[in-house]
């Protein structure tokens, strides 16, 4: 592996690993140092947090401006106390709420229990929070409610104005999230027409002045409020300084090829050769965390020294209850805990104890490219604001250390200053049909913080239009594009279950919508992919993945929900719990939209069809004479493959439909499922053109 070497007259620290590689880093230093304490009772660390020196300060701006912006470093306590701030301040008086957005999920759980937990309250009364599929509040009981940006963009469906809170903190607004974004842009025209609404606007980065400036307004707006004696317009900034130690920064000397092995023996070299603290790798997603996880248990196993000593944890959305809490609770005596995590630790969540950083330089992020209409998530190199917030990680407790996988070099000379926003890298079909339904339909004009590509926005209306979601006018049909709006769903799935419910199979297109809903259903383990093969072939359906996803359903119904028969079967118990629930919140929003719940008892051709409603833009023949298995989409001739996890993979009929695209080394169809061609004239008679036996093409618009 790698040689070193160190800049400057410093000797490099960390020398050889156990296999004779070496990895090799030297040292330089960054951030401001403190001193500080644990403090021993939740109301006393309280009071020692950064920001409650500014509690006044803040409280007073909220008063007095419009909006205002909260600057400080990631554990100061925007989060967890700002809300509070506001609550004995008295915004959360005559019902009114107090609302704070966060752009993961997994933040929005962790932080409301933090503060139901600080406060002495039950967590989903007075405290509360809401994620897709799952309310946990106490209508006129809940005065502070956690939520994410998305929740709150479809609360704005039913309250345009948003009338039950008095403030809303957009929290994390550096990630800018494609819903952040949206949230700011609309937030800020609901302030014109709600003066007394307050935002404050909380950010770990210095985007604070882009962010002010886009909420200055604009000359034609400004000082209106201001002659009504209404709060000032002018945007309040207010830093809160950190508490951050020293930290370290080591690079690697020579560029690393596989960075999950790079991170496991760089943990495995501060375990032997640092002191005491805790260790917090970033890596990228599940599958490389769970790999990360079970390298370093063996590691730890076959050191034998290390063994039991190590405490490896992984961090990611989509965990359970139990494990996130491993991750948050104190660190056993004796024990060095290790968390390998996603992004999710880089700013959203504080981990206490931390000591060490193993910054990969990754992350997964989504990138949509239009022509191909393919939106992966891909492993990208993170920028240097991200690299500094991860770094900035291990100086909370006490000064500790950065090892980053990359060398200084391409720190310096090749790392992007700051990321992409969202919105410039993501398919906009749901952002789009959300704005219409809340009446915005000059979509260019729109006040965004930073503006979409023309061409993910021409392809978006492309793909409403052929929905059936927009008409000539780019306008919502109703009832069709205001129900698929209501649904909170991609467009294509709503569509298929409004097409169920027609064709009478509506329980079933609930199922699998609340299936595709969740990350996956399957486990996968590291080196058992024979057994995971065997285990699927048990509920494969000729039809394909969709039809194989009821027979797993129906056979956890049938098990009485057993968590041994998911185990048996290769079958993640956790997932299938939150199918459940979906399912149910799906099924509640249906009915809402009268969609009447019925059962095919298992005719599976109308199953199919009711996706193909949906999903007809997604069709693909298979190349005749193809040996191996390249389809050919109808709409753009491109060509795909079945994805390995795929029931039908290597079975290869003749008609499917998918429902995504991964591109890899060649471009793969997900989760696909039998057609016959002559459904897509049927069911899209405005997109397809039938020419002949087995001969199906787009129309031209
Ligand atoms: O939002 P910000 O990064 O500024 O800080 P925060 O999330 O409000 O965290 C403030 C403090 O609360 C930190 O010391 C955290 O350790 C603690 N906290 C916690 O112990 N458990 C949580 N689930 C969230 C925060
Ligand atoms: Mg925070």
């Amino acid at each position: 592996m790698a040689k070193f070497w160190k800049p400057g007259t410093e000797k490099p620290r960390l020398v050889e690993d156990e296999d004779g590689g070496v990895l090799f880093f030297y040292s330089t230093s960054s951030s401001s140092s403190s001193s500080f304490g644990y403090a021993n009772n939740l109301q006393q660390q309280r009071q020692r947090l950064p920001v409650f020196k500014r509690r006044d300060a803040i409280l007073f701006l909220v008063e007095n401006h419009a909006t205002t912006i909260v600057v400080g470093e990631t554990g100061s306590g925007k989060t967890t106390q700002i809300p509070q701030y506001l609550n004995e301040g008295g915004w959360a008086e005559s019902g009114h709420v107090i609302g704070c957005t966060q752009p993961r999920r997994l933040a929005v759980q962790s932080v409301a229990s933090r503060v139901a937990e600080e406060m002495g309250v039950k967590l989903g009364e007075e405290v509360g929070y809401v994620i897709r599929f799952e309310d946990v509040t106490t209508p006129g009981v809940t005065r502070i409610k956690f939520l994410t940006d998305g929740v709150l963009l479809r609360e704005m469906m039913d309250d345009p104005l948003l009338s039950k809170y008095s403030v809303i903190m957009i929290d994390e607004a550096h990630e800018r999230s494609i819903s952040t974004d949206i949230v700011l842009g609309l937030l800020k025209k609901i302030q014109r027409r709600r003066p007394e609404l307050r935002l404050i606007i909380s950010s770990a980065t210095i985007e604070a002045k882009s962010i002010a400036s886009f909420f200055r307004a604009s000359k034609k707006h400004r000082g209106g409020a201001t002659k009504e004696l209404g709060p000032k317009t002018e945007p309040a900034i207010v830093s809160v300084e950190g508490r951050g130690f020293t930290v370290e920064i080591n690079y690697i000397q020579e560029p690393v090829a596989d960075y999950l092995r790079a991170a496991v023996s760089t943990v495995m070299l501060i375990h032997k050769q640092q002191t005491v603290g805790d260790i917090l790798v970033f890596l990228t997603g599940q599958d490389d965390i769970d790999a990360g996880v079970q390298l370093l248990n063996e590691e730890a196993q076959s050191s034998g020294k290390s063994n039991g000593e190590l405490l490896v944890l992984p961090l990611y959305s989509g965990l359970s209850r139990a494990e996130q809490d491993l991750v948050f609770s104190p660190t056993p005596r004796g024990k060095r805990k290790i968390i390998i995590s996603t992004n999710i630790a880089e700013t959203s969540l504080t981990l206490e104890g931390i000591v060490y950083v193993v910054d990969s330089g990754f992350s997964k992020q989504r990138f949509y490219d239009p022509l191909s209409d393919i939106e992966n998530l891909v492993v990208a190199p993170i920028s240097k604001a991200s690299a500094r917030q991860r770094a900035g990680r291990a100086g909370r407790v006490r000064p500790g250390k950065c090892f980053r996988l990359y060398t200084e070099e391409y720190y310096v000379n090749e790392m992007s200053a700051e990321g992409i926003p969202e919105m410039q890298r993501s398919n906009l079909v749901s952002c789009i049909i959300q704005l219409k339904a809340l009446g915005i339909d000059n979509i260019l004009g729109f006040g965004w913080p930073s503006s979409p590509s023309p061409e993910a926005m021409i392809r978006a209306l492309e793909v409403l239009y052929s929905l059936g979601v927009l008409d000539d006018d780019a306008k919502l049909t109703s009832p069709t594009g205001f129900q698929v709006a209501e649904i909170p769903l991609d467009p294509m799935l709503s569509k298929a279950l409004l097409a169920s419910n027609e064709l009478g199979c509506s329980e079933e297109m609930l199922t699998i919508s609340a299936v595709l809903s969740v990350q996956s259903i399957w486990i996968s383990v590291r080196g058992a992919q024979k057994q995971l093969d065997e285990a699927k072939l048990r509920f494969a359906a000729a039809e394909g993945d969709h039809v194989t996803f009821l027979n797993v359903y129906k056979g956890f119904l049938e098990s009485g929900k057993s968590s041994k028969w998911c185990h048996k079967n290769f079958i993640n118990y956790h997932a299938m719990k939150k199918v459940l629930e979906t399912r149910e919140q799906l099924k509640k929003t249906a009915q809402r939209l009268g969609i009447v719940l019925k059962s095919c008892d298992r005719d599976i051709q109308v199953i199919r069809k009711a996706i193909t409603a949906g999903f007809f833009a997604n069709a693909c023949h298979l190349e005749p004479y193809s040996h191996e298995g390249k389809y050919k989409t109808v709409r753009t001739s491109q060509d795909v493959y079945i994805h390995p996890s795929s029931v039908l993979f290597r079975v290869n009929p003749k008609w499917v439909v998918y429902h995504s695209l991964v591109s890899t080394d060649r471009r793969y169809m997900r989760n696909v499922v039998t057609i016959d061609p002559t459904w897509l004239v049927e069911v899209a008679p405005h997109y397809y053109q039938y020419q002949g036996p087995g001969s199906i093409a787009t129309l031209t618009r």
